[in-house]
């Protein structure tokens, strides 16, 4: 048995345009597709949004979206049969391109980078923040959940809980053969950065039902879902189960 450690991981602590940050985050990239990300993704996001009925456009946010390129190779695949979607990518680092916009452009999708820390965006009070006034039809993370410790952990969603009538993570899964592929990231050419974070990343990352015990009260509006998906991904799928009208949460 694994116990869950949070450590602070190398990339954070980088400024954006560090040459070594920077060749990380496309280590990413390709680390991404041994993962199947974009696949698991997708196959989420379909069901999700089949069952919401949200409003159209689409309102989605993602928390942690980095570069904004996992989610617009999802877009990639998603557009031609989706709703036009509004995408918010919200990083507290500003990384999204003028190229990477213009790809979600060419999809139909209008994205919009948001430069913010998510504990700044958690403690607005969503009853009188715009997410109130139109809550997110999804809330989307990849890779970035497993940053924080449970309490933390807890508070986020719990903002999450309250804006959004679906939520989906995409999340390193703690065991025995993501941690081997972690220390493997070498052999795809990953940078000393990626190849650290990787580790941390494994020994961070979650396993079982552990964040639908940290998913907050309300359980009875809610489904949840831990599952493991792919080799290496734990994914938690969060729905409401009676899809709340725009401009009001129960
Ligand atoms: C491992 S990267 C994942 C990026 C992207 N979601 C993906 O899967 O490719 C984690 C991202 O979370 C961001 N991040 C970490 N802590 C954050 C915080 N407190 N608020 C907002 N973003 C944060 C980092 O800047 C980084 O871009």
């Amino acid at each position: 048995m694994m116990p869950r450690i949070v450590a602070a991981e190398t990339l954070d602590s980088l400024d954006e345009n560090d040459p070594a940050a920077i060749r990380s985050r496309r280590d990413l990239q390709r680390i991404h597709r041994f993962m199947g990300t974009r696949g698991i993704l997708v196959r989420a996001l379909q069901g999700a949004v089949a069952a919401s009925q949200g409003p159209k456009p689409l309102r989605i946010l993602e928390l942690g979206a980095g570069d904004g390129s996992l989610m617009l190779a999802v877009a990639g695949m998603l557009a031609s049969h989706w709703p036009p979607v509004d995408i918010t990518l919200l990083d507290r680092q500003n990384l999204v391109t003028r190229q990477t916009l213009d790809g979600y452009a060419r999809l139909g999708w209008t994205a919009r980078p948001q430069v913010n820390d998510v504990f700044d965006w958690a403690g607005v009070q969503p009853r009188h923040g715009s997410d109130a006034v139109q809550p997110w039809d999804v809330i989307v993370a990849s890779l970035f959940l497993h940053h924080f410790e449970a309490p933390l952990l807890g508070a986020l969603l719990a903002a999450i809980e309250s804006r959004t009538r679906c939520f989906f993570a995409c999340e390193p899964r703690r065991a025995s053969l993501a941690l081997a592929g972690s220390h493997l990231v070498g052999a795809i050419g990953a940078n000393a950065v990626t190849r650290e974070d990787a580790v941390l990343s494994v020994h961070a990352g979650f396993r079982d039902q552990e964040l639908g015990a940290l998913w907050p009260g309300l359980r009875s509006g809610w489904t949840t879902r831990d599952y493991a998906a792919g080799l290496f991904s734990h994914c938690f799928l969060a729905r409401r189960r009676v899809p709340a009208n725009a401009g009001s949460l129960p």
